[in-house]
């Protein structure tokens, strides 16, 4: 092999991996907000989201549960002491009753794994402002 067709591999190789991450993060995102809105009946989440039936998903993962201010969690929710991290919470998305029993939050779950990645990318980009981070 050459050292022109080395130089050239190289650079596709590294070409590809710059592209790989950010164009599947995207297109996991974009699924996601599909997604979410099984959710948007009780969940609100962005600047403008305000607590409803169930609480704000802003700044979601790395908080702890029961904690967002202003609602009124189930004494389940509250004393459940998990931290929204991506396992837990494609833990308790799959089974909210099963993970958290007594629970008021009514729904049955979300079973497909590629579906629960997109949603944990669509959730993720919103911080505690619920500004997108990106
Ligand atoms: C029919 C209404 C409803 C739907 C639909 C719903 N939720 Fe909930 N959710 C709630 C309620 C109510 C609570 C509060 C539970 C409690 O206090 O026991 C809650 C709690 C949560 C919590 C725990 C929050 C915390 O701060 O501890 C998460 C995470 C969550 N929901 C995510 C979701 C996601 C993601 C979806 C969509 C895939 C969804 N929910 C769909 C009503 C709903």
């Amino acid at each position: 092999m050459g050292l022109r067709s080395m130089k050239l591999r190289t650079a596709m190789l590294a070409a590809m991996i710059m592209c790989v991450p950010a164009g599947a993060y995207a297109q996991d995102a974009a699924a996601g907000e599909k997604s979410f809105n099984k959710c948007r009946a009780c969940h609100q989440v962005g600047e403008t989201a305000k607590n409803t039936v169930g609480p704000i998903m802003n700044g979601l993962f790395g908080r702890k549960s029961g904690t967002v201010e202003g609602y009124n969690y189930s004494e389940a929710n509250k004393n459940a002491a998990l931290m929204w991290d991506e396992a837990v919470f494609a833990d308790y998305i799959k089974d909210p009753k099963g993970k958290i029993p007594g629970t008021k939050m009514v729904f049955a779950g979300i079973k497909n794994e590629q579906e629960i990645k997109d949603l944990t990318a669509f959730l993720k980009q919103f911080g505690k402002d619920g500004k997108k981070a990106n």
